[in-house]
């Protein structure tokens, strides 16, 4: 079995990365998901743990969490990261090498030859700011992959280039990842 290490930020298509989890279970993956502060705003943690058996961890300063390091744990089990969906906030903080939440720092503690997957998903116009790109462009350079998003009909009610992919085509991309 697989290990993937899903990581959400929080967009409006949080509400897909439950469903990736899920397809990836149903393809025999574990998955286990660290979300940031404002993705377990937009969504509860716990239906990720109820449609793929594995914890969904958000904070690991949390009470319940002592004792445990967490951002190791999960980056030491993970044959593959997959970010999705990533804010323009949290690619920035990807890129930058920050490491002031779950997410970032498990990133940042995944060893070098686990391949690694950003997702972006954003209004069209923060999609095009030089800084999005410039972002991306750094992630790129570091080995990341980028599935480029989507073109449609946006949740904040604007044609154009921002959505994130279909799930079937990120499980397949993931698996395309792990089966180098
Ligand atoms: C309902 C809602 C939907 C949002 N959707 C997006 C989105 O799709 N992409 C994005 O970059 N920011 C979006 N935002 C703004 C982010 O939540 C905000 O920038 C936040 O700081 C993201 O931080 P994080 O992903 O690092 O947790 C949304 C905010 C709200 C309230």
């Amino acid at each position: 079995m697989s290990h993937v290490l899903l990581a959400a930020g929080g967009s409006v298509a949080v509400y897909k990365a439950c469903d990736l989890a899920s397809k990836l279970a149903q393809r025999g993956h574990g998955v286990r998901t660290v979300l940031t502060g404002r993705a377990a705003e937009l969504v509860n943690p716990q239906l990720f743990e109820a449609v793929t058996g594995e914890p969904a961890y958000v904070d690991e300063y949390d009470e319940t969490r002592r004792g445990a390091m967490d951002h190791i744990d999960v980056s030491t089990w993970a044959d593959v990261l997959v970010v999705a969906p990533c804010s323009a906030n949290l690619l920035a903080r990807l890129a930058l090498g920050l490491a002031d939440d779950l997410p970032t720092t498990a990133a940042l503690a995944l060893p070098a030859d686990v391949p690694r997957l950003v997702c972006p998903a954003m209004n069209p116009h923060m999609l095009a700011t030089p800084a999005v790109q410039r972002h991306l462009g750094t992630l790129r350079e570091d080995g990341w992959g980028v599935f480029e998003p989507d073109e449609g009909h946006m949740a904040c009610g604007v044609n154009g280039r921002g959505r994130l992919p279909d799930t079937v085509e990120i499980a397949d991309r993931v698996e395309e990842l792990l089966a180098r």
